[in-house]
């Protein structure tokens, strides 16, 4: 039998295999091949060894470098128009986030353009947007809606996202926000824009996201109206997701735990009780720090939710306030602001991200039968990707069994 494809000696062979979220120690084991192979074949993982024995139609000689799972970016605002760099300066003037939102920016700006904007230009915009993940070694990314804010623009962002999954190599897999701000329309009856989510948009969603997520947090969308809204969504085949208990500690973990959230994501001022919650029901917590960065906020207590049992995943939030592609940077912010291992922090941006989007059975580690997307780094151990900040270490990148990009080039 001949493989398609096969990648030998690799000093690092980077597994990351489970068939769990990883917790507690768990995401300190890489499951570590040195000097390892991993055979391909028909798009999928064939063999995974310290050598395999087997005629390749291409062979990849992997020595002085580490091959591990493509990163998996679970949380991220991938389509939208316009750019807001000139919030930075209101940030170094004391403005916080929901200030600058408040006061007409942040969202509601990006909604403005993004509601300008036609199919064409966000799914061009879009696809430039995933070469650059791709570059950095990003296999597969989760994308929302919610710069629309009404039903026509929601669903118009939602097919672009379907479009872009179909155009890119990258798989990209839909989430539908719609309760991602109070529409400025809506500012004095936010019910009532709760209602036109429910009585307008979650039935014209179908296939064309598989999540519902509500940014949940103090005078955006309270406790009560995010439960409505991921109960009905419910209703309509979409699993509940949150932005919970960013920048106020609202009970946000709690309601994910409650209403079978598969993941709740910022964290940074969760209780313990509700992150304690989390753990007990399996709900990945999905942390940001590329946001807390960027926001100029306090970072999410990665250490004591991982000793409370906490499945940990990492992801970029790709998004105006947040405009990061690159998964190394985050797992380097992970481990210098959130004192993550680099293990620890490999473990949350592969398998438990692959969980935190329903996706562990295809994609998060190299084992015989998922999918091949592997990624090849220029660098001779894992602690070095977050130790080589932003350095674009990515030499090769593999998805479904094909090199999509060599010498850190798209080929
Ligand atoms: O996850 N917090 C809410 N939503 C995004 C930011 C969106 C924006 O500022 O445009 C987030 O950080
Ligand atoms: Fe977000």
């Amino acid at each position: 039998m001949k493989a398609d494809l096969l990648i030998k000696n690799a000093t690092q062979l980077i597994t990351v295999k489970s068939d769990k979220p990883k917790i507690r120690r768990k995401m300190r084991e890489l499951g570590i091949i040195n000097n390892g192979s991993v055979a391909v074949r028909n798009n999928r993982i064939f063999r995974v060894d310290k050598k395999i024995n087997i005629d390749a139609k291409k062979s990849i000689d992997a020595s002085n470098k580490i091959v591990m799972p493509g990163f998996v970016d679970c949380h991220t605002h991938l389509v939208f128009s316009g750019s807001r760099e000139n919030e930075l300066k209101m940030k170094l003037e004391g403005k916080t986030y929901l200030e600058i939102l408040e006061s007409g920016g942040g969202i509601y700006s990006t909604v403005n353009r993004t509601r300008e904007a036609d199919v064409k230009e966000l799914v061009a915009l879009g696809l430039s947007r995933l070469d650059g993940m791709l570059l950095n070694g990003t296999t597969t990314v989760e994308a929302k809606s919610g710069y629309g804010l009404n039903t026509k623009d929601e669903i118009k962002c939602l097919k672009v996202i379907n479009e872009l999954d179909k155009k890119h190599v990258i798989d990209v897999v839909p989430t539908f926000l719609g309760a991602h701000a109070i529409p400025s329309e809506f500012k004095s009856n936010p019910d009532k824009y709760v209602n036109l989510i429910i009585s307008d948009m979650l039935p014209r969603i179908g296939s064309l996201a598989e999540f519902c997520d509500v940014f949940c947090e103090k005078n955006v969308f309270t406790i009560e109206q995010a439960k409505k809204i991921l109960n009905e969504g419910k209703k309509f085949g979409l699993i509940p997701k949150m932005h919970a208990d960013e920048l106020y500690c609202t009970g946000g973990a709690e309601l994910a735990s409650e209403t079978g959230c598969i993941s709740a994501d910022h964290l940074l001022r969760a209780s313990d009780k509700g992150i304690k919650k989390m753990a007990k029901k399996g709900v990945i917590g999905v942390l940001l720090p590329g946001t807390s960065f960027t926001t100029m906020e306090k970072y999410a207590d990665a250490r004591k939710y991982i000793n409370y049992g906490l499945a940990v995943a990492l992801a970029s939030d790709f998004n105006p306030n947040c405009w990061v592609n690159n998964m190394g940077f985050i797992i380097a912010l992970a481990c210098y602001n959130m004192k993550m291992t680099p293990a620890e922090a490999i473990s949350a941006s592969t398998i438990n991200a692959a969980f935190a989007i329903n996706r562990e059975k295809e994609i998060g580690s190299l084992e015989v039968g998922k999918k091949a997307d592997i990624i090849i780094l220029n660098v001779p151990n894992y602690e070095s990707i977050p130790y080589k900040l932003g350095m674009g270490i990515v030499d090769t990148v593999i998805k479904n069994g094909r090199v999509v990009v060599e010498n850190g080039k798209i080929v």
